[in-house]
């Protein structure tokens, strides 16, 4: 039986227009449209982000100081965190960021009242040479505290990270890989089933089922 789907979003209609306007800025200004590409970029993300935020919870990216707002928690309701101190979560933030802020975008949901993270996501952009160059993103390590689901917070994260991925990013197609009790959340946000997922685990590895 299959027990994890794979799903596959193709991009919202808007992505056509950022896409080529992204492009033609590049075309138009050569080397010193870079800068300003990245600029566009990182407004359209804020934009993306702002529009989700109300008096409750703020979405943002995950920042180097947010160890101490329980980020380890929300993901250990998703699956084995091991013991990561906050000196090894630092690294890892450091590994990613600034240097690799193109290809991670965490993004968290953070109750303003309690300055706590109560929610998680990750979208990993990938890079082709098919699709004319296209680029595809991969949602990873979804997590809302089980004390705050049920209020659509959920939709709101993965509508987030999909729009970052298209709208801000140019992405072509969005996946991700789910447990099969969690089809419907995913078909409620637009998601189809598209293939199987595969695993290998390094043997020794645990896994949670
Ligand atoms: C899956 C998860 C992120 C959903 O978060 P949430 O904030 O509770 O979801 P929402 O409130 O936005 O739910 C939106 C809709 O999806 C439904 N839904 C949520 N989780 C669901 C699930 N596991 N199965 C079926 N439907 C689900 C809700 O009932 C709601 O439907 P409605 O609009 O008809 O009321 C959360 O349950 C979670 O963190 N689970 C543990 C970790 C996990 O499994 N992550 C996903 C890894 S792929």
């Amino acid at each position: 039986m299959q027990s994890d789907c794979q799903f596959e979003q193709q991009a919202s209609s808007g992505l056509s227009s950022a896409t080529s306007s992204l492009e033609n800025l590049t075309l138009l200004e050569g080397a010193r449209c870079s800068t300003d590409l990245s600029k566009v970029t990182d407004n359209q993300i804020q934009d993306i982000l702002s529009s989700q935020c109300d008096s409750e919870f703020t979405f943002r990216l995950l920042r180097r100081d947010d160890y101490g707002r329980g980020i380890m928690n929300v993901l250990g309701q998703l699956t084995i965190v091991g013991d990561v101190t906050q000196e090894a979560f630092e690294k890892q933030f450091e590994w990613m960021f600034p240097l690799h802020k193109d290809t991670y975008h965490i993004v968290v949901i953070v109750d303003n009242k309690l300055d706590k993270i109560i929610g998680s996501g990750s979208l990993i952009m990938e890079r082709k040479f098919l699709r004319s160059t296209g680029n595809c993103g991969h949602i990873e390590d979804v997590a809302v505290d089980s004390t705050y689901r049920g209020k659509k917070l959920g939709i709101r994260l993965i509508a987030t990270l999909r729009d970052i991925a298209s709208r801000a990013l140019g992405s072509y197609k969005v996946t991700l890989d789910c447990a099969e009790h969690n089809v419907k959340f995913y078909e409620a946000n637009g998601f189809k089933i598209k293939g199987t997922q595969m695993a290998w685990y390094r043997e020794g590895e645990k896994q949670k089922l």
